[in-house]
C-alpha cells in the first residue's frame, strides 16, 4: 500500500480476523492546519480499530491532537487524507448531509467544555438534540427526565444549567450525549475541570454507563491514571497513537502527559 506514509507503518492495524469488525476503524489518518508554508501536522497518519463495546483512553500533552483525532471519529471535521471507517460506513467520503445524520444517530460526544445552554433548563439541555430529530416536545422531555435520573440528577431536572456544579454539568452533558441512545460515545476531557471527587465520580457514571448502555467509548484525557483504568490505553505522541506502555509516567524522568507540554511544532 504505497499511500500509507511510512512513519504509520509500525502501528498498521492487524487486518479484522473473519467477520468480526470493528466499530471503529482509522486508518493512517492525517490532519494538517495551516498553509503549505506554515503546516502544523496534527494527526501523521493514525491507525486505530476500536472493538464493539470496547473503551479505549487516548493520553497525550495539549495540542498533540485528541481533540482533532476525537473530532474526525465524529464526523465534525474533515481528514486531510486517510480513511475513518463507522462500521463499515466510511465517513470520510461522506457528504455533510450523511455526516450530520451519522452525528445525529450514531454518536454522543462529551465536549471538553461542556457547551450547556446556559438559560435552559438541565431537562430542556437534554431534550435538545431529541427535537432536532424532530420527537416531540412531550416526549423529548419525558426521555431526558429518564436519563437526568440515570445520571443521579432526576431531582435538579428543571435547574437552569448556569445554576449547576461543574460536576452536574458534566453529568448533563453526558446525558445529553446519550439521550439518542448511541453505540459509540466520544468523551473529551469530561473531567478536566473538575476537582479530584467529581473527576472520580464521573468517571464511575462513565463506567456503569459504559456497561448498561452497552456503549463502545473513546475517552480523551490528560489523567493518566484514569486512563489506566479503562480497558486500553494508547498515547498520542508526535501526531502517532501508541500504547501507553506499563511504566509511563512512573520515573521521574517519564514526561507524563500532563507535563509534556510546550513542543507543539
Ligand atoms: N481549526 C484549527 N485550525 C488550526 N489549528 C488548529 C485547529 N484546531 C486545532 N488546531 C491545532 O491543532 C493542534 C491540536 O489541537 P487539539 O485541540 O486537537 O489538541 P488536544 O490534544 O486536544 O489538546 P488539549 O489537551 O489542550 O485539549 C493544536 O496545536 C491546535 O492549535
Ligand atoms: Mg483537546
Amino acid at each position: 500500500m504505497p499511500e500509507i506514509v511510512e512513519a504509520a507503518e509500525s502501528q498498521r492495524p492487524m487486518p479484522s480476523s473473519g467477520d468480526r469488525q470493528p466499530l471503529v476503524r482509522v486508518e493512517s489518518l492525517r490532519k494538517v492546519y495551516g498553509t503549505s508554508a506554515a503546516e502544523r501536522v496534527v494527526l501523521a497518519g493514525v491507525n486505530l480499530e476500536v472493538e464493539r463495546g470496547e473503551w479505549i483512553a487516548i493520553v497525550g500533552a495539549s495540542g498533540a491532537g485528541k481533540s482533532t483525532l476525537l473530532q474526525l471519529v465524529a464526523a465534525l471535521d474533515t481528514p486531510s487524507s486517510g480513511r475513518v471507517y463507522f462500521a463499515s460506513r466510511a465517513l470520510h467520503s461522506m457528504k455533510e448531509e450523511q455526516r450530520a445524520e451519522f452525528r445525529r444517530r450514531s454518536v454522543g460526544f462529551v465536549w471538553q467544555r461542556h457547551h450547556l445552554l446556559a438559560d435552559f433548563t438541565a431537562a430542556e439541555n437534554v431534550a435538545a438534540p431529541l427535537l432536532v430529530d424532530g420527537v416531540s416536545h412531550g416526549e423529548a422531555l419525558r426521555r431526558a427526565g429518564e436519563l437526568l435520573d440515570q445520571v443521579g440528577l432526576g431531582e435538579r431536572a428543571g435547574q437552569r444549567a448556569a445554576e449547576l456544579s461543574g460536576g452536574e454539568r458534566q453529568r448533563v452533558a453526558i446525558a445529553r450525549a446519550l439521550v439518542n441512545r448511541p453505540e459509540l460515545l466520544l468523551a473529551d476531557e469530561p473531567t478536566g475541570e473538575l476537582d479530584e471527587g467529581n473527576a472520580e465520580a464521573v468517571f464511575r457514571l462513565m463506567e456503569q454507563l459504559h456497561e448498561s448502555r452497552n456503549l463502545t467509548t473513546i475517552l480523551a484525557t490528560h489523567n493518566l491514571a484514569l486512563a489506566r483504568r479503562v480497558g486500553r490505553a494508547l498515547i498520542l505522541e508526535r501526531g502517532l497513537l501508541s500504547p501507553v506502555s506499563p511504566d509511563f509516567g512512573n520515573s521521574p524522568a517519564a514526561r507524563a502527559p500532563e507535563t509534556a507540554r510546550g513542543e507543539r511544532g
